[in-house]
């Protein structure tokens, strides 16, 4: 990776202490290298809080081009520095420093994904991801050949919505033949892919990495992660193969004209419908029970009446932390740190975000009143937390330990606060358990959104990473990534395809990108319903064998117990490997799926019964759609 800075270092580090023992002299050498750019990180989160500040300065447009080229300044300086940093750090003899603290800071930050690219490569691989972007959210599409009337459409989230609300197979048909057709015309998504592939690859040598995926898994720091993230996907298999045969039996009656082979497999823009409802409000798949009385209580209502105000659920969502013994928000911070996006910011849908500039950290919240914002905004508290314990940290291990460890652990909180009997504690329910048909259903609904979720990403995972080790080879990438929809999600193509052909869905282009890669969202489902049930257990709230504290209806809220753990996980941030922090709340060093498996476990012995009485057979044998001409 590196140019000039080897041979400076190498002087710096022969500067002569006593022969025998050169640990101080290394650890003093390597000290001030962090100390320096550590000062130049400042630099650049003062930059943060300027762009921060031009965001919330009122009567402002909040999209003006100063904070465009502040937050490209950002970008870039971040990644000169730690480009050079890690040419720095790259020749430090990391055994010969005692100091434990300081080893690891070394050792994280000696290694890089994409920033590790020369600058030149690294430019093309930002361009590559714009590119991707571009296909996901681009106006590209024209479903019917027709764009007369409106323009083209982009996949996100105009295409998205329009499939949300389509009962025709039809339309849902020509829309995933259309996109796909319209972004790889000329073979521009599938060159775009090999292109980036060839520098994801080029990083790892930087590494010293023979195996490119163990770039792609850096932080995860294991010999074959891959194989860790397929024993889940297996040890819930069971479990999806259930709900995958009643899926499909159900989208008989939704879609007749869904041609459900006879083989088992469901279409793959079926699939997508299923889990693009998720928090559709009408969806048009069943739950179990069905009947006025069996319907999920309404929150809308109540939300309105009772949190009435942004500004109060997020006062809610901090106390959920508040109440564990985490960190408490003061007036200051609501008054100087809190502020509220525009309101034509970010559409229907913004995202609350958080900004980190030691030593503050920052709040714009989206200022929609929902449920699901109601629980997102637990997810973004979760991270605030999470920063003010970074706040003490050294630059460098200031981070999570691993991508996905931070959204795990929202995710618990995401969990714990949609329970009735939080939110009966809210008020907004009046009870705080369902009826055991309402709790079905609502574990039903719960079901489809993670476990129908997880498999598609190993599989986007899995291909990226089985192309990049070269285990796919160029001219097989359509059939091989069939060949994994089959294995392992009961996915087939609506129609038949070949190796001509490059089918891969939106969201793994969006995992393209390693902040938003498809292995941390597994990680973040996989991890968080294994920390979800650890708090569970250490509060009571989870009493295995017991019918009133499931663990679908566990909210640890107040419970010391869970928050003491919380904390302290958080308060390592990165300066130990993620199983050891894992370890403190769950005692296992490995992703395991048995969160997910007893918190569904109501929903598997129903679906098992209702299968068997329905004659379904679970499972699907491969049909060979794909040609492999
Ligand atoms: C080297 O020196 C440092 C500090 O002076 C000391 O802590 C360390 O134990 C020494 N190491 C060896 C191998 O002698
Ligand atoms: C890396 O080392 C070079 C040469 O000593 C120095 O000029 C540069 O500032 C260092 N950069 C960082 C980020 O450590
Ligand atoms: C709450 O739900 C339980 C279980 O369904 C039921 O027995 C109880 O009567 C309900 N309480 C109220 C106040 O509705």
């Amino acid at each position: 990776m590196l140019g000039v800075p080897f041979v400076l270092l190498l002087v710096t580090f022969g500067h002569c202490h006593s022969r025998s023992n050169h640990t101080a002299g290394y650890e003093l050498a390597t000290n001030q290298i962090l100390d320096s750019a550590t000062s130049r990180m400042r630099s650049v989160w003062g930059l943060q809080r300027t762009i921060f500040l031009q965001l919330t300065a009122k009567g402002k447009s909040p999209l003006g081009g100063q904070v465009l080229n502040n937050k490209q300044d950002v970008e870039a300086k971040t990644y000169r520095l730690l480009y050079e940093l890690a040419a720095n750090l790259s020749v430090v003899p990391v055994a010969q420093l005692d100091d434990p603290l300081l080893r690891r800071r070394v050792q994280r930050m000696a290694k890089l994904q994409l920033q590790g690219l020369r600058p030149k490569d690294y430019e093309q691989a930002k361009d590559l991801l714009r590119q991707t972007h571009s296909f996901v959210s681009g106006s590209l599409v024209c479903p019917h050949e027709d764009c007369s009337a409106h323009g083209p459409l982009a996949m996100y989230p105009q295409i998205v919505n329009k499939n949300m609300r389509t009962k025709l197979y039809e339309d849902l048909f020509i829309n995933w033949f259309a996109w796909r057709k319209a972004i790889n015309e000329k073979e521009t998504a599938k060159s775009t892919f090999i292109d980036y592939v060839r520098l994801l690859r080029i990083a790892a040598t930087y590494n010293g990495h023979v195996t490119p995926s163990r770039t792609w898994y850096l932080h995860y720091d294991t010999e074959n992660f891959q194989a860790e993230l397929e024993a889940v996907v297996w040890e819930i298999m069971p479990l999806y193969r259930e709900l995958h045969a009643y899926l499909r039996h159900e989208v008989q009656s939704t879609y007749p004209k869904a041609d459900t082979k006879s083989d088992g497999a469901i279409s793959a823009p079926i699939m997508d419908q299923i889990l693009s409802q998720d928090w559709y409000p009408h969806q048009f798949f069943r739950t179990p029970h069905q009947g006025k009385q069996h319907q999920l209580p309404s929150v809308h209502r109540r939300l309105e009446e009772v949190l009435v105000t942004p500004v109060k659920i997020n006062r809610k969502a901090a106390e959920f932390f508040e109440s564990l013994g985490l960190n408490i928000l003061t007036q200051n911070f609501y008054d100087l740190y809190s502020r509220r996006m525009q309101d034509d910011e970010g559409g229907p849908d913004c995202k609350s975000q958080v900004y980190y500039f030691p030593p503050d950290v920052a709040l714009r919240y989206c200022p929609k009143l929902d449920y699901k914002k109601l629980m997102q905004i637990h997810g973004t508290m979760a991270e605030l937390q999470y920063y003010l314990y970074k706040l003490q940290l050294p630059f460098g291990l200031d981070t999570e330990p691993c991508p996905g460890f931070g959204a795990a652990l929202g995710e618990t909180v995401i969990l714990a606060s949609g329970t009735p009997r939080h939110l009966h504690r809210l008020h907004i329910l009046l009870n705080d358990s369902l009826t055991e048909q309402q709790s079905l259903n609502r574990l039903f609904r719960m079901g489809v959104h993670t476990l129908i979720a997880v498999p598609q990403y190993f599989i986007n995972d899995k291909f990226l990473v089985d192309v990049m080790d070269g285990r796919i080879g160029v001219k097989d990438y359509n059939c091989a990534y069939w060949g994994l929809q089959d294995k392992f999600a009961g996915v087939q193509p609506p129609s038949n395809r070949n190796n001509k052909d490059f089918d891969l869905d939106f969201k793994f282009y969006r995992g393209m990108n390693p902040e938003t890669s498809n292995t941390k969202k597994f990680l973040a489902e996989i991890l968080g319903f294994q920390f979800y049930r650890s708090f569970c257990l250490a509060s009571g709230q989870y009493r295995p064998g017991d019918p009133d504290f499931p663990l679908h209806n566990c909210d640890f809220y107040d419970s010391k117990e869970a928050g003491m753990k919380m904390r302290e996980m958080m308060k390592l941030g990165a300066t130990r490997h993620w199983r050891d922090v894992m370890e403190i709340a769950t005692g296992e060093r490995k992703l395991s799926g048995r969160g997910i498996l007893e918190y569904f476990a109501p929903l598997f012995t129903w679906l098992k019964e209702r299968n068997k009485q329905l004659d379904i057979e679970p499972g699907w044998d491969a049909d060979e759609l794909c040609r492999r001409d």
